[in-house]
C-alpha cells in the first residue's frame, strides 16, 4: 500500500481492513501533513475526525535516489511505545493509533494544524523579543530531561533500541561528510575556505571520529545509557494554538549518551541566536544524570554546528556569513574541548 495522495481508494480499503477506520467513515480529504523529506506523511480527514499517517520507504521520500533504512518507522513506533505510560512524556507527543509493520505504516493522532519551530532560526520573527519562546523552550528542555531519566529501559525496550542503520546514516552526515575533503558540497563564499581548513585539521577530524564512535556505541561514556530522541531540534517540535508544544519524529532514537541530545539542542539554540546568559537559563531546566559531561555536550554541539553549516542538511538560517564563521570557529574549539 503506497501512502500517496492519489491512492485514496487503496488507502481507504487498507485502513478499513486494519480497523483504523470504520465502515461508516468516509475519507473526505487527503493532504500532506506538513513539511518533511524522509517519509511519506498524509493527513487523512474523515467526517468527524482526522488522523495522520506516516510511511517509511527504503529511500528518502523526497529524494528517491538516496537510500534510507526502511525500518526507521518501526524504531519510531518503538519509541512511542516505550514512553506511552509516562504521561509527562507522552502528553507532549501524538498518541499512536496503530502500527502496520508490513506496510511500514504508522497511524498517529492528528495534532491539528500546528506550526513547527523552524522560524526560530530567524530572530526577526521574534520581533526583537529574545524571550518570546522561552516558556515553550523551557517545556521542551524539561521534556528532554524527563526522557533521559526514563526508568526500566530493559523492560520498556527488551530488544534495546539499537537503530543501527539510522545511526550509521546519521553518523556519515554528522561526523564524516562535513570533514571530508572533496565531499562535493557547494558552500557559500566564506564558508568554503573554512571547510577546507577543517578538512585538513587533523586534531578536529580525530576528535570527530572519536565522537562518532561514541555515537555509534563503540566507545564508552561516563554518563548512563539513556533513551535519546536522536533528532531534538526545532524541526521535531510543533506548537498547537491551544494544546501547546509537542515533540514528534523520534525516528533517530537510540540508547546512548544523553550529551548527544543536549548537544544537538545547544547547537540549534545557538544557531537560533540565543546567547549567554539566555542559553544557560534555558538549559538550566535540564537536570543532568550522574556522570554527565558538559564538555561532551559542547563537543556534540560543536560537531552539530559544523555539520549544519558545512554538511548536507542545511537549515533556513538568516544569519550572515560572518556570524556563521564565528559559530564555526567556536564550534571547533568546543569539539576540541576548550
Ligand atoms: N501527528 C501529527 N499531527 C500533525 N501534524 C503532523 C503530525 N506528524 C507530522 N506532522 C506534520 O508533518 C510534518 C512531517 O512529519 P515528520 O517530521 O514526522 O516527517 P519526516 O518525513 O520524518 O520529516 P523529516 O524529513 O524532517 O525527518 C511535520 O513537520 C508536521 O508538520
Ligand atoms: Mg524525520
Amino acid at each position: 500500500m503506497d501512502l500517496l495522495a492519489d491512492n485514496r481508494d487503496a488507502i481507504s480499503e487498507h485502513l478499513l481492513s486494519l480497523g483504523w477506520i470504520s465502515a461508516a467513515e468516509k475519507i473526505e480529504n487527503m493532504t500532506s501533513a506538513g513539511e518533511g523529506n524522509m517519509n511519506r506523511t498524509l493527513r487523512v480527514t474523515l467526517d468527524s475526525r482526522s488522523i495522520v499517517l506516516k510511511q517509511s520507504v527504503p529511500y528518502v521520500a523526497r529524494y528517491p535516489d538516496i537510500a534510507a533504512p526502511v525500518e526507521r518507522i518501526a524504531m519510531e513506533a518503538e519509541f512511542y511505545r516505550a514512553v506511552a505510560d509516562q504521561s509527562e512524556l507522552s502528553r507532549y507527543m501524538p498518541a499512536v493509533l496503530g502500527f502496520d509493520p508490513g506496510n511500514h505504516l504508522l497511524c498517529l493522532e492528528d495534532l491539528g494544524p500546528s506550526s513547527d519551530f523552524m522560524d526560530l532560526y530567524d530572530p526577526d520573527e521574534r520581533g526583537g523579543d529574545t524571550t518570546a519562546h522561552n516558556d515553550d523552550l523551557t517545556s521542551l528542555v524539561s521534556w528532554l530531561s524527563e526522557l533521559h531519566v526514563l526508568p526500566n529501559l530493559d523492560r520498556r525496550l527488551p530488544r534495546g533500541l539499537d537503530n543501527h542503520a539510522m545511526r550509521e546514516l546519521n553518523h556519515a552526515h554528522i561526523f564524516e561528510i562535513p570533514l571530508t575533503a572533496g565531499n562535493g558540497l557547494t558552500l557559500e563564499t566564506g564558508l568554503d575556505s573554512i571547510a577546507e581548513q577543517f578538512t585538513n585539521d587533523e586534531a578536529l577530524r580525530e576528535r570527530a571520529t572519536a565522537l562518532g564512535q561514541m555515537y555509534l556505541g563503540r566507545k564508552p561514556h561516563d554518563s548512563p545509557k539513556v533513551l535519546l530522541h536522536g533528532d531534538f531540534y526545532p524541526g521535531s517540535w510543533l506548537k498547537h494554538p491551544s494544546s501547546g508544544i509537542k515533540v514528534i519524529d523520534p525516528e533517530f532514537a537510540f540508547l546512548g549518551p544523553p550529551e548527544f541530545d543536549v548537544g544537538v539542542l545547544l547547537a540549534h539554540l545557538t544557531m537560533c541566536r540565543y546567547e549567554q546568559p539566555e542559553l544557560a537559563r534555558l538549559l538550566d531546566n535540564y537536570i543532568p544524570p550522574p556522570g554527565f559531561s558538559h564538555t561532551l555536550v559542547d563537543a556534540f554541539a560543536g560537531i552539530e554546528v559544523i555539520r549544519r553549516l558545512l554538511g548536507v542538511a542545511q537549515l533556513p538560517l538568516s544569519a550572515t556569513v560572518e556570524s556563521k564563521i564565528t559559530w564555526l570557529h567556536s564550534a571547533r574549539s568546543m569539539v576540541l574541548g576548550g
